[in-house]
């Protein structure tokens, strides 16, 4: 078996997963999938994509809740099909996983394509700025691995186009320049810093969520789990697990289908695969096969307040099997304008170094009406990296 150096440490892949960044979808109506997500969940558009010399509509929109440049895309469906990004039956047109360094990126591409794997890209992506390789699992999903996405300071402004000249579609010749040279190669072209997308918030900020003002009662700081309906489980756990390097939390049963929980890192899962033939006993929408979209908030005071939020802007939620969502207690299920369930939670159990979860007696039970306040909880609580304020 081969090994690989990653970082001085013995692997055997080229590479190891870190977070799951961003997923993209493909959608037929952007603008009305956009307003759910920046108006209702409160992402903020940091670019959309334009057709160089073309139309004057956006083919994609990104957009994030942190400091990543997206942490989710928007693409319209006819232009991500003709980007080879989506096959048919399909609207998950990325689930990215973010790497440590460039040389992963590199490696692993070499690696999948030794392993005859199927690469939709690799290369550079403009705007976000991140070095990456895509490459499909069984059902044709794009997975990527990305090294190095763009971050949006305080003033919420993205990279202006000026500076995004470095786009790539070769595998890059290593070592590189670092980014801040790239910057200052543009800058000493003449070119501002100042000219950038800025994000802003819509809405009123009339909610008081945790002492700042916000529009709306709740603030998204991590995205993932997702869950992912597929054509051969067996398949899918062995890509995820053997091409990708990630483990088997828990498997489960949910209305008689078998469901596997799998984890990149010490969260209970990040992938959650589920045969194709659960979705319509769900009752989600035959026209993707992401079956969840994972979006934590805050707090579970946020989440109470998010349910009531939604329902005040006309959406119903979602009763789906807690089966789905083993790891995570308290849950509430809403759909997007085109079918795609998003999945709200406030917690996700942690299973450390030993990835054992708890077991059911050591759960938390969720009444059917949720209390104001929750008891103690039994487990330490993960460390949460989102940096900066709410808003
Ligand atoms: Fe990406």
């Amino acid at each position: 078996m081969t090994v690989y150096d990653v970082g001085g440490v013995l692997c055997a892949r080229p590479f190891r997963l870190g977070r799951l960044g961003h997923i993209g979808i493909s959608v037929d109506d952007l603008a009305l999938t956009e307003r759910f997500y920046r108006e209702v969940l409160g992402f903020r558009v940091t670019d959309h994509l334009y057709e160089p010399g073309g139309s004057p509509s956006p083919l994609g929109t990104f957009l994030t809740y942190n400091s990543d440049h997206h942490a989710m895309v928007l693409a319209d469906t006819a232009a991500a099909k003709a980007r080879g990004f989506n096959a048919p039956g399909l609207t998950l047109n990325q689930i990215s996983f973010q790497v440590s360094t460039l040389q992963e990126v590199v490696e692993a591409h070499e690696m999948f394509v030794a392993d005859g794997l199927s690469i939709r890209a690799i290369g550079r992506d403009i705007p976000g700025s991140n070095w990456a390789v895509y490459v499909a699992d069984p059902d044709g999903h794009p997975v990527e691995l990305f090294y190095g996405m763009e971050q949006i300071g305080w003033d919420g402004r993205s990279k202006p186009s000026g500076f995004r000249r470095y786009r790539a579609t070769e595998p890059p010749k290593l070592p590189r320049p670092a980014e801040r040279d790239e910057i200052q190669d543009v800058i000493n072209l003449g070119l501002s810093i100042a000219d950038g997308h800025v994000w802003n918030d819509v809405g009123e900020a009339t909610y008081d969520v945790g002492g700042v003002l916000l529009p709306r009662p709740f603030k998204v700081i991590n995205s993932g789990p997702i869950g992912l309906f597929v054509q051969d489980l067996d398949a899918s756990i062995s890509f995820y697990l053997d091409r990708l390097g990630m483990a088997v939390t828990e498997e489960g049963t949910c209305l008689g289908e078998r469901l596997v929980h799998l984890r990149s890192g010490t969260e209970h899962h990040t992938i959650t695969l589920m045969p194709i033939s659960l979705r319509a006993k769900l009752g989600l929408s035959d026209r993707s096969t992401l079956a969840t979209y994972g979006m934590q908030v805050g707090s579970y005071r946020q989440l109470r307040d998010a349910r009531r939020f939604l329902a005040e802007q006309g959406y119903s939620v979602l009763e789906l099997p807690p089966e789905i969502h083993a790891g995570i207690d308290f849950a509430i299920h809403v759909v997007d304008p085109e079918g795609h369930c998003v999945q709200l939670y406030y917690e996700l159990e942690q299973v450390g170094s030993s990835g054992r979860p708890l077991s059911p007696r050591e759960r938390r039970v969720v009444p059917d009406v949720w209390p104001e306040q929750l008891d103690p909880p039994t487990a330490t609580s993960p460390n949460r990296t989102f940096q900066g304020p709410l808003g």
